[in-house]
């Protein structure tokens, strides 16, 4: 049975357009937005800032406790807490890198599966990451995989960072990209794949004005909401 809170996820490679396409639909449909990636990052963070060993059981504990009450008073204070610090600590590349190596911990998973699934609340909850329709919410009313060619996704990868400027070299932006790709798909713990049911968008040949459109028709066609949009 689909259940009654409505949940939308969004799950697909790195630099794929997720985040934007979840909050421009979550303000469209005045829903919340989960970016489930802010948490890894987090745990990164703080892993490096304070030179932790991720494998700390009870470290992590208080650590998800600590994210779960952050959450609790105001989901939005994570995603402060954390580019408040990047910046001046830092840099992203490096926090992207090391978010994705503590993805592969079992336990970390484990921990981070009940912070997440808080985010789902009324009106409905539109949750992008990685394994939002395979693990987290499996029951999702819609699961879409949104997916795209890499050249071109660290393409607009690179034009964000060079208009923020920021200096990258093109190829080693690739580079990361496809090896935290990898990374995220061979893990053996809630790998990145698309879920049984999900719907396949590839945004390589599409601008973000299709994608969000072609989201908000599929978004109709499952009837998700009560009234139309
Ligand atoms: O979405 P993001 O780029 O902020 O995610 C950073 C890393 O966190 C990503 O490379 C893998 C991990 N992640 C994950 O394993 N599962 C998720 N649902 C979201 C992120």
């Amino acid at each position: 049975m689909k259940s009654l809170t409505p949940v939308i996820t969004i799950d697909g490679p790195c630099g794929v357009g997720k985040s934007v396409l979840s909050k421009q639909i979550a303000k469209k449909l005045h829903w919340f937005v989960l970016d489930s990636g802010i948490f890894y990052r987090t745990f990164a963070l703080i892993a490096l800032k304070y030179d932790i060993p991720m494998l700390e059981h009870e470290l992590l504990k208080i650590f998800s406790l600590d994210l779960y009450y952050w959450c609790m008073e105001d989901q939005y204070n994570l995603i402060k807490l954390y580019k408040k610090n990047v910046p001046n600590i830092i840099s992203e590349k490096t926090i992207s890198y090391v978010s994705s190596k503590i993805a592969i911990f079992p336990k970390v998973r484990k921990e981070l599966l009940t912070t997440q699934r808080i985010f789902k609340k009324k009106p409905g909850l539109i949750a992008n990451g990685r394994d939002m329709g395979t693990v987290v919410f499996p029951k999702a009313n819609l699961k879409l995989f949104l997916d795209g060619n890499l050249i071109v996704r660290a393409q607009r990868r690179f034009c964000e960072l060079r208009k923020k400027g920021i200096q990258v070299n093109f190829n080693s932006l690739k580079l990361e990209m496809y090896q935290r790709d990898i990374q995220d798909i061979k893990r053996s713990i809630s790998p990145l794949i698309p879920a049984k049911d999900a719907i396949m968008i590839d945004s390589t040949n599409m601008s973000f004005e299709e994608v969000f459109n072609i989201s908000l028709k599929y978004i109709k066609i499952n009837k998700i909401l009560l009234s139309p949009i």
